[in-house]
């Protein structure tokens, strides 16, 4: 299965993806988390992403189309992966359908996670990450039973860098503009299915199960 998941900033895309992957044991292609361990690193590609990151902009589209190509070669990608934040612009989907083309492959269904605005501010500021795992928790609508602490591994919990105010409502800015013209370009393809994201992240994923179980 070959899927993308859209949706604002805080929509719930991560969380919803890494349920969907261990459950059609497919692969989790990020393209935000591809950045960040980019900067974590240290290398030139973390480099120009973080100025990008820092100031809740799109990396420019060159750069994003280029580490995308490299990790959709992969052998793993063959059976199937969720792509999870790209792509956010119209040049980019026209990209990777030319990725796909050459690829011989072909998306299943575009998955749009919709959150009201209102909504977003609250649950990105309360997000909490582990630092250890990448478990991504939320301190009032998702707690861990210890505060500050992974119910998985035990590991410490950390606030993304994109995740105060000023950065987020950047963010949400750059989505209106950028990225939500590119619902109408799935919407004309006929493989987009709007999941109502303001349910429980376990309903959620009901709805998304049931949707990809009615696919073919
Ligand atoms: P990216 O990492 O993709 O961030 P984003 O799109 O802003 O989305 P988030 O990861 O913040 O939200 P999410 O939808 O994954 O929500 P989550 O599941 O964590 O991109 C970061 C940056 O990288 C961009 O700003 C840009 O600079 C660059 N970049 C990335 N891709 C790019 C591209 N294609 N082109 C150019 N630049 C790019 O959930 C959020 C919180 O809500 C959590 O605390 C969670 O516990 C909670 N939550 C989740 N679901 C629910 C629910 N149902 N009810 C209550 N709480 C919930
Ligand atoms: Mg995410
Ligand atoms: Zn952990």
């Amino acid at each position: 299965m070959k899927l993308l998941i859209m949706g604002p900033p805080g929509a719930g895309k991560g969380t919803q993806a890494d349920k969907i992957v261990a459950k059609f044991n497919i692969v989790h292609i990020s393209t935000g988390d591809m950045f960040r361990q980019a900067i974590k690193s240290g290398t030139a590609l973390g480099k120009e992403a973080k100025e990008y990151l820092d100031q809740g902009l799109l990396v420019p589209d060159e750069v994003t189309n280029g580490i995308v190509r490299e990790r959709l070669v992969k052998s793993d990608c063959e059976n199937g992966f969720l792509l999870d934040g790209y792509p956010r612009t119209v040049a980019q989907a026209v990209s990777l359908d030319e990725m796909l083309f050459d690829l011989n492959m072909h998306i299943d269904a575009v998955l749009n996670i919709v959150v009201s605005h209102s909504l977003l501010l609250d649950r990105l500021t309360g997000r909490r990450i582990c630092k250890e795992c990448g478990t991504t928790y939320h301190k009032t609508f998702n707690p861990t039973k210890e505060f500050d602490v992974c119910d998985r591994c035990g590991g410490k919990l950390y606030q993304r860098k994109d995740d105060n105010i000023e950065t987020v409502e950047s963010r949400l800015r750059v989505y209106n503009n950028q990225t939500k013209p590119l619902l109408d370009y799935y919407k004309a393809k006929g493989n987009l299915f709007n999941i109502n994201g303001e349910q429980d992240i376990d309903k959620v994923f009901a709805e998304i199960k049931t949707t990809l179980g009615g696919l073919k």
